[in-house]
């Protein structure tokens, strides 16, 4: 047994309970600290945590905390701040995705990091999907050939309630949702294929959620619930904002010549990730994406004409925990960065990669769908964090 790890977060919000599981006292690690504005995320934090817990409003009061680490979980648009304020203090962070809405905000967070020497680790969750990894493995084995094309098509049912009812529909504040949703995908498709994108260009449209008029007023704000209502029309108290995109369509050419696509809509009836990775010699695709609901097949023989089961099939086995068991992973990844200073996934360059490639693509779907360049990481800073 080590030193216990004192933590600290700040927002508790939807994602409040992610710092929750690194609570792990016989894992040497406490979650003793909340930062939150809101006296209701205090009160539900102390009924989760215990009453001794440290609360504030104001997130620099942690610094007086004698912590170890840090989960940054507040809205995205605050990430850049809270991130480099904690970082330049000499704190360690979990700091939860997407980076920062801008990539000059991401690459301040990488030089920051650099300049204090402060850990910095980006919460990339979905790259511990069960789905995920087992495409990764078999791309790995050389079961495929050489990957030449990864396309992933996002589903989110739950759009209209998780992302237009709140800060997430408002560009100021998210950028889009191709930035804020498709960070994670953009980020496996990178991982996935090998490469970081070099130049893309989207399409996008606020096709459905736009039309509605029912919308709270600048000061209001409700708690926001996934319910089921349909059809996506008919949902009331949209944010009173709301300039972001429910539908995008990105296509990217990564650094490596691999090509790839990512498309994503708001108000589809039902919600998954279905990724289809295709090489020289065969490809990969999933079919559902929940642990013991989901099957991952590969195809790497001539056939003529449509083989549903592929050749090599692999039912992803039930998991516990959030994302499917991803979030007691990533975690576990962390406290062991803390420990030890090396990660087993997740890397702060891929995660600026997926913000720069996202922010470029919300450049192109807003100017008409122009090839737009997506800007390189500083070599010093690629340096740095190998
Ligand atoms: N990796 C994943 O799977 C995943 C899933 C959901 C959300 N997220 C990310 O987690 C972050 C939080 O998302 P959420 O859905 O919980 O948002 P949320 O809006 O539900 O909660 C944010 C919390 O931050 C608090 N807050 C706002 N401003 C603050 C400030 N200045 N100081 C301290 N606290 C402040 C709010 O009061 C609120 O409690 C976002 O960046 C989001 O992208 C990641």
């Amino acid at each position: 047994m080590g030193k216990t790890l004192r933590i600290g977060a700040i927002g508790w919000g939807l994602r409040g309970g992610l710092a929750a599981i690194a609570n792990r006292p016989e894992d040497d690690a406490e979650l003793v600290a909340l930062a939150d504005l809101s006296p209701a995320a205090h009160a539900k934090f102390k009924e989760r945590m215990g009453d001794d817990k440290y609360v504030t409003t104001n997130y620099l009061d942690l610094l007086d905390q004698n912590l170890d680490a840090v989960f940054v979980m507040s809205p995205d648009w605050l990430h850049e701040e809270h991130a480099c304020t904690l970082l330049a203090a000499g704190m360690n962070i979990y700091l939860e995705k997407p980076m920062a809405i801008t990539t000059e905000g991401c690459d301040r967070i990488l030089e920051t990091a650099k300049s204090s020497g402060s850990k910095l680790f980006v919460g990339h969750n979905m790259r511990h999907f069960g789905v995920v990894q087992k495409i990764k493995q078999w791309i790995d084995e050389g079961k495929i050939g050489e990957v030449k094309a990864g396309w992933c098509r996002h589903f989110v049912s739950y759009g209209g309630d998780a992302y237009f009812r709140d800060w997430h529909a408002d560009r100021t504040k998210s950028t889009g949702l191709l930035l804020q949703k498709g960070a994670h995908d953009i980020d496996v498709l990178h991982w996935l294929c090998g490469g970081y994108s070099e130049t893309v260009s989207a399409i996008g449209d606020l096709s459905v959620y736009g039309k509605i008029t029912d919308r709270l007023k600048p000061d209001e704000s409700i708690k926001v619930e996934f319910r089921k209502v349909w059809p996506p029309s008919s949902l009331d108290k949209l944010n009173s904002v709301v300039d972001v995109e429910d539908i995008n369509m990105m296509l990217m050419k990564l650094n490596n010549g691999v090509l790839a696509s990512y498309q994503q809509c708001h108000y589809t009836p039902d919600a998954w990730r279905n990724y289809t990775i295709i090489g020289s010699e065969g490809r990969i695709e999933n079919f559902g994406d929940s642990p013991g609901k989901s099957v991952v097949r590969m195809w790497n023989q001539n056939h003529q004409g449509y083989v549903e089961k592929g050749d090599l099939e692999y039912e992803v086995p039930v998991a516990t925990g959030g994302h499917g068991g991803a979030d007691e992973l990533i975690v576990g990844e962390f406290l062991d960065f803390l420990r030890s200073g090396t990660t087993s996934v997740t890397s702060p360059i891929a995660a600026r990669q997926s913000v720069a490639a996202g922010v470029a693509a919300t450049q192109s779907v807003r100017s008409g769908g122009a090839v737009v360049q997506v800007p390189p990481v500083a070599p010093d800073l690629t340096e740095y964090f190998k």
